[in-house]
């Protein structure tokens, strides 16, 4: 599979990684059951395929993304590019809270390391931004986990341009997780730009739009999800109406198009992703093998001009439609 660099000095990652989040199995925002064999034989699919990397965090199942992860990566651990965060930890009641001290991300950092099995992260990423926390504490602590070798390369999560700004004053920001798929462009206004002007590698998350993108959903689809599903639970407003059936008409609608490359719809949806200048590679969910093998397909080939703006117009007939009332 292509590999492209992460930013300035990153290393050379593949076109797609695999993201761990739907295989930690059962959690307040956990995709209903899954099993560890299943994300075992999923993981070595994704290596088997050409994929060199693998997003995960420590919250994903709590803990157990990365246990399995560790698992699975045990004897080719330098043949795989490991990328884990920091800054969502639990209680003994299971509860989630945002925690980005200094301390707090050392001690993170050590949990991670032998839930991995590893004397060293790859790339180590700051979740989500903390309100109250300077993110220079923070960061600052990124940068002397870099410097005692516990950690490559350091990224971050869900940030804007202003706390952008402050962490690469401080030390260059190797790459930006943000979300971005043909129904989430925010990525597109400033973040894109201020990325390229810096050379912060950009590895973009959810693709297929957590699945919705893939061509198999319908609205009884969503409704015989499990109830512990978080799309069902509490899924972001593309899982609500008006959106929902806007994002369904839209997808109907790439079904010929992907077809015309024997590309399945979520082949052509992680491509388009990929042909924007400037992102790196696309973190793709999977939690069985038949999806990580037709995932891999969507790397290495590029859409036309052509219908890159077919896309467009569809999606402006669309989901551009329901967007902007
Ligand atoms: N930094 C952050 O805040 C953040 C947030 C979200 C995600 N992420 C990262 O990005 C990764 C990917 O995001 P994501 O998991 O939300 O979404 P995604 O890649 O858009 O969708 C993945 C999900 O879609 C379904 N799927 C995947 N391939 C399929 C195929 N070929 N055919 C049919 N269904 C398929 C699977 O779920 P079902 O089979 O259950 O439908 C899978 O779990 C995560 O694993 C995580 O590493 C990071």
């Amino acid at each position: 599979m292509n590999k492209r660099q992460l930013g300035k000095n990153g290393p050379e990652i593949t076109e797609i990684g695999l993201g761990a989040w739907a295989i930690g199995g059962s959690w307040a925002w956990g995709w209903g059951e899954q099993e560890d064999t299943a994300s075992l034989d999923t993981i070595a699919a994704a290596l088997d395929a050409g994929i060199n990397w693998i997003d995960t965090a420590p919250v994903y199942g709590l803990g157990h993304s990365e246990e399995v992860v560790g698992k699975a990566v045990k004897g080719r651990r330098h043949n795989v590019i490991v990328a884990t965060k920091c800054g969502l930890r639990w209680d003994e009641r299971r509860r989630i809270t945002n925690n980005l001290h200094p301390a707090s991300i050392r001690k993170e950092c050590e949990d991670s390391l032998r839930r991995l099995q590893t004397d060293y992260i790859d790339l180590y990423q700051i979740h989500w931004p903390h309100k109250n926390i300077p993110v220079e504490e923070s960061w600052g602590q990124m940068t002397r986990l870099v410097e005692e070798g516990k950690v490559r390369y350091i990224g971050v999560s869900n940030f804007n341009i202003d706390l952008l700004e402050r962490c690469q004053a401080i030390q260059h920001i190797d790459s930006l997780q943000p979300p971005y798929s043909l129904v989430e462009r925010k990525l597109e206004t400033e973040l894109l730009p201020w990325c390229r002007e810096n050379e912060t590698g950009i590895i973009v998350y959810s693709p297929l739009q957590s699945g919705l993108l893939t061509g198999k959903f319908s609205r009884d689809f969503l409704e015989d999800l499990p109830e512990d599903d978080w799309r069902k639970k509490n899924g972001n407003a593309t899982f609500r109406e008006p959106l929902f059936s806007a994002v369904l008409d839209f997808v109907d609608g790439l079904r010929p198009i992907a077809a015309g490359y024997e590309k399945t719809v979520a082949q052509l949806a992680i491509a388009w992703t990929l042909m924007q200048a400037g992102v790196s590679s696309a973190i793709v969910g999977a939690r069985k093998t038949e999806q990580i093998k037709q995932n891999a397909g969507g790397a290495d080939w590029q859409i036309s001009d052509k219908d890159m703006e077919k896309i467009e117009q569809r999606y402006q007939e669309t989901v551009g439609v329901v967007s902007q009332r």
